[in-house]
């Protein structure tokens, strides 16, 4: 008996078939960025691109192996999927951001699009950044243009078959990517409004804090409540009901524990990624902080 399967017509079907499957997937993978008359004209605040910066914890990833404190890409970030490379961040224009325009910088912040078309790996938290206001967005990137520039190339990332990944994450970004512009609640307080921007856009909290679905994308049914580590590691706590908990004894008391941590004996405050965002909301001014405190300990 002969495989009737691989018969010359039935060879040629499966041939359409495939080739129709995977236009299917190069149409429906297809980046979606802003064009240049998307992006309004806007005068840069560096003080708000400065303080966006900080709670954006873009340091944290993007800091260069020579200085801690420089955002010049290259430190190993270790994620499930393989090692990467965060690029440089700083105005330098062969390493780094220097010929990136204003609209280049918000889809890449907001659409998880690279210039080149490229989809960018979700482990950078655009998909947070993508519900700040774009005016907030450009003052981040106003603050990175004043920088020093650095030259360093950062290693390519080792990851196993990138590119089929990457235009992947265009069919991903349809469930995983929301990037609808946070809307204050207008029966709150205006720095309770001010707390809920920085928790959900900016700081990236919920990235962590939300547990994920079997597609990776956020848990929205399950907001806040913590659950295994985006690492693979560990386990992130729950931010709701830390009251009730014992955890806080109020809003007063989560702002010290932001600002000093273990130092003032704090615990759950340092490991798994945690002593680097509370750095970070420590360098906030202390208003702020309070914002941020007084949002998360309203969560019920
Ligand atoms: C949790 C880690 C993490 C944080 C926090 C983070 N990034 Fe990234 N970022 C990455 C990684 C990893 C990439 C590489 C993504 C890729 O190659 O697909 C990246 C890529 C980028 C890119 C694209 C650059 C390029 O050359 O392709 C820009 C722009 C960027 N980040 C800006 C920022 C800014 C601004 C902040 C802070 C507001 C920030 N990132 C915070 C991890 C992070
Ligand atoms: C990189 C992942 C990550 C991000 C992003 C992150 N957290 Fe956490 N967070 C953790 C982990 C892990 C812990 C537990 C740390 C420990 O036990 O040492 C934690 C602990 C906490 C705690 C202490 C909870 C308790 O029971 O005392 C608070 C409060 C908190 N995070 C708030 C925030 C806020 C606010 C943000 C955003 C500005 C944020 N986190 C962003 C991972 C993260």
């Amino acid at each position: 008996m002969t495989l009737k399967i691989f018969s010359k017509r039935n060879l040629g079907a499966l041939a359409l078939l495939a080739v129709s499957g995977l236009l299917v997937f190069w149409v429906a993978s297809a980046p979606h960025p802003f064009s240049a008359a998307d992006i309004p004209a806007h005068t840069a605040n560096l003080e708000n691109g400065k303080l966006l910066y900080n709670i954006g914890g873009c340091i944290s990833c993007h800091a260069s192996e020579a200085d801690a404190a420089v955002p010049a890409g290259g430190k190993p970030f270790t994620t499930p999927i393989g090692v990467l490379y965060p690029p440089n961040l700083t105005p330098d224009p062969e390493t780094g951001l220097g010929k990136w325009s204003n609209v280049d910088f918000v889809n890449a912040m907001q659409k998880g699009v690279h210039p080149d078309g490229a989809h960018l790996i979700p482990a950078f938290p655009y998909t947070s950044y993508a519900h700040m206001n774009v005016e907030d967005v450009l003052d981040i990137k106003a603050y990175l243009d004043g920088l020093p520039p650095v030259k360093n190339a950062t290693k390519p990332h080792e990851v196993i078959a990138l590119p089929i990944i990457r235009r992947g994450l265009g069919l991903w970004q349809w469930i995983g990517l929301d990037d609808a512009k946070f809307i204050a609640d207008a029966k709150q307080s205006a720095s309770w409004n001010r707390g809920a921007y920085f928790v959900g856009g900016p700081g990236h909290c919920s990235e962590c804090h939300t547990p994920r679905t079997i597609f990776m994308t956020s848990d929205t049914s399950k907001m806040f409540q913590g659950g295994p580590h985006p690492d693979g590691k560990g386990k992130v706590p729950s931010l709701r009901d830390l009251v009730g908990r014992g955890r806080y004894k109020d809003p007063k008391d989560l702002v010290l524990a932001f600002q000093n941590g273990e130092e003032l004996g704090y615990d759950k405050m340092s490991s798994g990624g945690m002593g680097e965002v509370r750095k970070n909301i420590a360098r906030l001014p202390e208003a702020d902080i309070a914002a941020i405190a007084e949002y998360v300990m309203s969560l019920r």
